[in-house]
């Protein structure tokens, strides 16, 4: 039987490069994971006062569910203003409490950060990485991916080209690796 490994993706836009990086790389899973799209986009700014067992948001139940139920997480994500986006910020801080029950931990993890831009995301990468060392969460460390010049990369259907396939393997079969060792 297939585990799932969630799949985040930090920008929200219909047409989000990250979105489509995060797909090609979906695709690369052997059939022993099965990853899943999980939305972030519909879950309430995180909120203490709104976080209490009578009032709390059906969307962070289901969305700590969704997570307390896959084997990793996949983060494929553009970079704000030199950091992560708030909704993938956002969904962190949701899943990590209630406090002692965090949804994150020990889910090994991988980080993919993806720019238009030559920098490629690398202070968001950084940052992210920064919250799950205190979420408890394994998380590759190489091969390190940064997707720059990203619209170089796909296609009009969404697809990256043949010699981009080869890294975002390389990035799937270490996680894959690191998925293997928990
Ligand atoms: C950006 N963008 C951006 N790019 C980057 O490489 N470093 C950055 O710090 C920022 N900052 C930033 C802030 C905000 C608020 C926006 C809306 C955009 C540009 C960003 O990389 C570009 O819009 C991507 O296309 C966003 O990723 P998706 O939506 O295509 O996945």
């Amino acid at each position: 039987m297939s585990e799932k490994i969630a799949v985040l993706v930090g920008s929200l836009r219909k047409g989000s490069y990250s979105k489509q990086i995060a797909k090609n790389l979906a695709k690369l899973f052997p059939s022993q994971y099965e990853p899943e799209f999980i939305e972030i986009g519909n879950l309430p700014l995180y909120n203490e006062d709104i976080d209490t067992p009578e009032s709390v948001p059906a969307e962070y139940t289901e969305f700590r569910n969704k997570i307390k139920n896959v084997k990793g997480v996949l983060f494929v994500t553009p970079e704000y203003n030199r950091s992560v986006p708030a909704a993938l910020k956002n969904a962190l801080d949701v899943g990590s409490r209630p406090y002692g029950q965090s949804a994150w931990d020990m889910k090994p993890a991988a980080i993919v950060s993806v720019s238009p831009g030559a920098i490629s995301g690398f202070g968001a990468n950084h940052h992210l990485r920064q919250s799950l060392v205190f979420l408890n969460m394994p998380v590759l460390q190489q091969p390190e991916a940064y997707i720059g010049n990203v619209t170089n990369i796909l296609d009009e259907n969404g697809n990256v080209a043949e010699g981009t396939v080869g890294f975002l393997q390389s990035i799937v079969d270490a996680y894959v690796d690191l998925l293997n060792r928990y």
